[in-house]
């Protein structure tokens, strides 16, 4: 069996998380639950970076321990995982020994191998994003990242041997399309390795909440080389258990947003360089949520927290909308407008009617009991199982691809196209007319399409999928399958649809969701 290891970044603790973060997490959901459909044994990697002094600021003003605000905040952050149906198979903490352990070899084997050296510090310092800048890299004397106060600092140091490994790092960008997409990587060479890699400054002195170097423990190890290497500990890289390292590593993919993209594309790849591991095969960097005003933040008090959502539309309806309208490589809106939008027009009336017409008309004509395939019958039957094989392949395609929107896209064509089979069949008049065959095949062919969306539908809204598939009565495991997609003659004369279909979404009153999300955000 092929594996399949897929990590997203570990998040920092320091607040609630908002829909950015769900973003990342459903997304490797989505691909987890994919490949996993397809065969492979899958492994999903998440957690918390919980060191670092912005962490130990956020304890300091809430009078707790920062061992007690992230114990608290790594509960919440698993709370809402659980919440979110999210399958990880791993859930690892920087503050766990599994992990700081590793850390301190990590950084031993390159003090000796000379990748580490000692040296001296002085920059300005952004506390927020813990990363030091030159005065050349200020903008209008503030952090570029994200334009707050830096204040100038200087301190002893360790530093990483960045230029040792800049040509290789090069090499490897022109070799290999392990970033996604293409024009990060044209961004890393142009910003930041062809104007020469600096050496990083790999420890910290001027606070203590981190992993203090074994040799030295004066000093803490800098967060980003701590963070990053939880992608190999949390498999028991350097334990007396490498078991699952030894399977799954390489990643197979690492799902990042673009504001972690250089320590992703740069430091990373660098680090498995010098501890002679092979590299992820795929990084993809996807861009941010955004608001109609900007980026989220609590000042403006546009934050969306998932649970706004998901407790009033459900999960599902969540994982959708994430999905649907974020276009993974350019930044996508959130807006109330276009959340009650999409759950009307894709989810109640398309999905959800196409469900309920179909499982009443079989209910009305045939006592619940699904036809058998017999044929292709009316004249629009070929047309229509011609377009829904050529659209599988293309929602397949651009879930290989991981352009999850236009995957939906194509799988909610199928969904129109189906329903307006339903108008041009009219089953009712095929009905009064006597034309039973036609009616048989116009019935086994809606519940094969419905069949071929609720598996399509897995990945990324599984409990709607299930209910699809409860509702039209499959049960047989084989029938659930993607391959068995290929196949349109396989429904089992027992099969009986429900005798009254649930909806599946509930039909919004638009003005006063928006108004509901609205307010939501301000809290
Ligand atoms: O950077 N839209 O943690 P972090 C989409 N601890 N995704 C968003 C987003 C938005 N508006 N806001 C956040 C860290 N994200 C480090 C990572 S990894 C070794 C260490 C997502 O809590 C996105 O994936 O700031 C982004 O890269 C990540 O959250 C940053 O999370
Ligand atoms: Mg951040």
């Amino acid at each position: 069996m092929d594996k399949f290891y897929i990590t997203t970044p570990i998040y920092y603790p320091s607040g609630r998380f908002h829909i950015g973060t769900a973003y990342t997490t459903v997304v490797a959901d989505t691909v987890k639950r994919y490949k996993t459909l397809r065969g492979y044994d899958t492994y999903l990697l998440t957690g918390t970076d919980e060191h670092g002094q912005k962490i130990q600021t956020v304890a300091e003003n809430n009078n707790i321990t920062p061992q007690e605000h992230v114990d608290k905040m790594a509960d919440m952050a698993k709370e809402l995982w659980a919440k979110m149906h999210i399958q990880y198979d791993d859930f690892i903490r920087t503050t766990e020994d599994r992990h700081t352990k590793i850390v301190q070899k990590i950084f031993e084997y390159f003090l000796e191998k000379g990748d580490i050296y000692k040296g001296y510090y002085e920059g300005m310092y952004c506390v927020p994003c813990e990363t030091y800048f030159t005065k050349t890299q200020l903008v209008d004397g503030k952090c570029p990242d994200c334009g707050r106060e830096v204040k100038p600092m200087k301190e002893e140091a360790y530093f990483f041997n960045m230029k040792k490994y800049s040509e290789r790092l090069l090499k490897l960008y022109e070799t290999s399309d392990f970033i996604t997409p293409e024009f990060r990587k044209t961004e890393m060479i142009n910003n930041f390795i062809k104007p020469g890699l600096e050496d990083l400054c790999v420890s910290r002195t001027s606070f203590d909440w981190g992993i203090p170097v074994k040799s030295d423990p004066r000093h803490i190890v800098y967060v980003w080389l701590d963070a990053l290497t939880n992608y190999i500990t949390a498999l028991g890289y350097l334990s007396d258990d490498d078991t699952l390292f030894k399977k799954y590593w390489p990643a197979d993919l690492q799902i990042v947003g673009k504001d972690i993209a250089r320590f992703h594309l740069i430091y990373w790849p660098i680090f498995l360089m010098a501890l002679d591991l092979p590299l992820p095969k795929k990084i993809l960097v996807h861009n941010w949520i955004m608001m109609k005003d900007g980026k989220m933040s609590k000042s403006k008090g546009n934050v969306v927290y998932p649970e706004l959502l998901m407790d009033r539309y459900g999960l599902d309806a969540t994982r959708y909308f994430l999905l649907r309208e974020m276009p993974v490589v350019q930044d996508g809106v959130f807006s109330p407008e276009g959340f009650v939008e999409r759950f009307n027009f894709d989810l109640c009336n398309d999905l959800g009617n196409l469900l309920n017409r179909t499982v009443s008309m079989v209910n009305k004509y045939f006592e619940g009991k699904v036809p058998t395939y017999v044929g292709k019958v009316n004249d629009v039957d070929e047309e229509l199982e011609e377009y829904t094989r050529k659209q599988i392949k293309l929602v397949e395609e651009h879930l290989e691809r991981f352009e999850f929107a236009q995957s939906l896209q194509e799988l909610w064509n199928i969904v129109s196209r189906t329903n307006k089979y339903i108008d041009e069949t009219t089953p009712w008049a095929l009905e009064k007319e006597g034309e039973t065959l036609k009616l048989q095949a116009c019935m086994n062919y809606l519940i094969e399409n419905l069949r071929k969306i609720a598996i399509m539908l897995i990945p990324y809204m599984p409990d709607t999928a299930n209910s699809i598939l409860k509702q039209i009565g499959i049960t047989d495991d084989e029938l659930k399958t993607w391959e068995s997609m290929e196949k349109n003659d396989k429904i089992p004369e027992t099969t009986k649809v429900i005798e009254k279909g649930e909806p599946l979404f509930m039909r919004l009153n638009v003005e006063e969701e928006i108004e509901y999300i609205k307010n939501g955000m301000k809290q």
